[in-house]
């Protein structure tokens, strides 16, 4: 079923499990995340960036796309489509527009005031809509082409502040990890999403979910994160297998056959980061 989020969320913090969100870029990668998620029957946040959703042509595309898969594959797992760090209120009713049921608005790098005063923007387009809103607090670092771009960690107390003014349904508060495909020994501050988890009572959530050892996933859902964001681990399983699939088949020109060639490795990635909740 197509849904909004929310009690998907807040039944998997009840029980102290964690939703994933994958992040979707093509009709492949959709139908493969939707196909392992029912097989496990693990519920599912499908994550479209706006370049993805730009790339896959445009906000009514993505919908259609996830909404006829369901139908077609016949998939019996609850999930939702969200927006993934929109920038704009303009972007995030585009997508509640044309039919997104959740949707985040990232001003993290602007003032905490226009952070406030733009989610809740959002939040009252959403809230009549049925759609779920999400936001960022504390910059988060990202790591490419080998260098880590700085961050800064939010705190309790604009947590705290952040969401009695807003009424934001879920928050993503910076705690030390950092978008990209970067495997280290990242500090993630576990007192620090217990102490805000204690202090509030919505969903938290995790970005930059990849690199993370599944250890260090299970104790990050302990202290008190119930979404996770996983991006780049998924791109980077698929994109090795497709390059070994080309080195060893040279003459191949099936572009079928070559995207497939690398979802049998996303779906065991799907299915190893399932664990956790085992
Ligand atoms: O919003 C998406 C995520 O935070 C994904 O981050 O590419 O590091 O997994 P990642
Ligand atoms: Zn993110």
């Amino acid at each position: 079923m197509f849904v909004n989020g929310k009690d998907m969320l807040y039944k998997a913090k009840q029980e102290g499990k964690a939703i994933f969100q994958f992040n979707i870029n093509n009709l492949e990668w959709t139908k493969a995340i939707l196909e392992e998620c029912d097989r496990l029957k693990a519920p599912v946040i499908l994550g479209a960036s706006c370049s993805a959703v730009s790339y896959m042509g445009g906000y009514n595309v993505v919908v259609s796309l996830v909404r006829s898969l369901i139908l077609d594959l016949n998939i019996q797992i609850d999930v939702c489509l969200h927006l993934d760090h929109a920038k704009s209120f303009e972007s995030c009713k585009k997508a509640i527009d044309a039919g997104f049921s959740s949707v985040m608005i990232d001003l993290s790098t602007k003032s905490f005031e226009e952070n406030i005063k733009v989610t809740k923007e959002v939040l009252e387009y959403a809230k009549s809509r049925d759609v779920l809103v999400e936001a960022e607090l504390g910059v988060m670092g990202s790591f490419s082409s080998q260098v880590i771009t700085s961050s800064s960690k939010t705190n309790v107390i604009d947590c705290i502040k952040f969401i009695e003014e807003t009424n934001v349904d879920t928050l993503a508060a910076s705690v030390g990890s950092i978008h990209g495909p970067y495997k280290g020994d990242l500090n993630i501050d576990y007192k620090l999403i217990e102490n805000i988890a204690l202090n509030t009572s919505i969903p938290l959530v995790l970005h930059g979910g990849s690199g993370l050892s599944n250890e260090v996933l299970k104790k990050c859902v302990k202290a008190g994160i119930t979404k996770i964001n996983i991006n780049s681990d998924l791109q980077e399983v698929w994109s090795k297998s497709v390059r070994d699939f080309i080195r060893e088949n040279k003459e191949m020109i099936d572009p079928r056959k070559i995207i497939e060639s690398g979802i049998d490795s996303l779906k065991q990635e799907i299915n190893y980061k399932m664990n956790i909740n085992k």
